[in-house]
């Protein structure tokens, strides 16, 4: 997030902030169906409150924590976790057949490729897994070279360093003319992923990168959609965050998605919780900062 994207969050303090969470169930609606009182659970807490002792969550968007799953990961997922699968498999997005779908298996994932624009953001990570089991041939990630080794442990086939001068070219090396699909969690030049793109038969272009990006959307054509993924519409894209959440328990228990690089911040120490805000505005590092609020005495 740069300063920007926290005052379109923040309107005024005090403020309940965190729109992930992991917890035990206190209290449940009256049309709430599973989610007993006393399961922990996780979900995006989409009116914040992630940090807060309690808060309250939207049990369409919510799922039980695996047991052997850490809760701390699991809410840690989240928000990037329904962001990322908004973005590459509903009709808001890229469009891609859901995982194992019977229209996944008529698109042929295993000959076609994708390209992920800042590959080393929390987004572009679960993007990668994501693409790895959905099925793509190739899955070429755009980030530093320094974090290359982790991308590949993802499913990443490629890795090309986002600070090199010739990355279209090197792009074009691995996919040919093929990349139709490109999701850009953050890159600051409007002008690669229309280049990445392929020029005889175009395809799209989804960003997560508010406000709009009206430098990136100057690149469609009627052969080019651009279009950017707002996570937090999960109403407007309720087919796809359903399935979502219903596969994602399944995935981390069986280690098709996780996180690697995390800090745990332990309790609401302010200093720590205040460093974890810096490193997040400055996106360095790479690091999944997670407070834990409670249960680590
Ligand atoms: N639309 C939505 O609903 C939504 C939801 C969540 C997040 N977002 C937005 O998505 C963006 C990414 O968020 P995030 O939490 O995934 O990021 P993040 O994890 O904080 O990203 C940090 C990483 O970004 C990479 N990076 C930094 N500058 C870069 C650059 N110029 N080009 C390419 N990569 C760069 C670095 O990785 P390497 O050095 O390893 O490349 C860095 O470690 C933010 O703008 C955020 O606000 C939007």
């Amino acid at each position: 997030m740069d300063e920007n994207q926290v005052k379109a969050f923040i309107k005024a303090f005090p403020t309940p902030l965190g729109f992930e969470a992991s917890g035990i169930v206190i209290k449940r609606g009256e049309a709430v169906v599973g989610f007993p009182l006393g399961s922990l659970v996780f979900s995006a807490a989409r009116s914040g409150g992630g940090l807060a002792e309690f808060t309250i969550v939207d049990s369409r968007f919510a799922a039980i924590v695996p047991a052997n799953f850490s809760p701390v990961f699991a809410g840690g997922l989240s928000v990037n976790g329904n962001t990322t699968a908004l973005a590459l498999f509903s009709a808001n997005g890229l469009g891609l057949p859901f995982p194992k779908s019977l229209e996944a298996t008529a698109f042929g994932y295993g000959s076609k490729s994708i390209a992920i624009i800042g590959g080393g953001t929390g987004n572009g990570k679960i993007a990668i897994q994501l693409a790895r089991i959905a099925g793509f041939g190739k899955i070429i990630a755009i980030a530093s070279a320094s974090g290359a080794n982790e991308l590949l442990e993802f499913g990443a086939t490629h890795v090309v360093d986002r600070n090199a001068t010739n990355i279209e070219s090197q792009v074009r090396e691995i996919a040919g003319d093929k990349i139709m699909h490109i999701y850009e969690t953050i890159g600051r030049d409007p002008k690669l992923a229309p280049a990445l793109l392929s020029n005889e038969c175009g395809g799209t272009i989804v960003h997560i990168i508010p406000p709009y990006r009206p430098d990136i959307q100057a690149f469609k054509t009627d052969k080019v959609a651009v279009k950017f993924l707002n996570g937090g519409q999960t109403e407007q894209n309720l087919e796809t965050a359903s399935l979502f959440w219903r596969e994602l328990p399944k995935w981390l228990e069986n280690g098709d998605l996780n996180l690697k690089k995390v800090h745990v911040v332990k309790g609401l120490d302010i200093d720590e919780v205040t460093m974890a805000f810096e490193k997040i505005l400055t996106f360095s590092g790479g690091v999944k900062y997670i407070v834990q609020v409670s249960g680590w005495e």
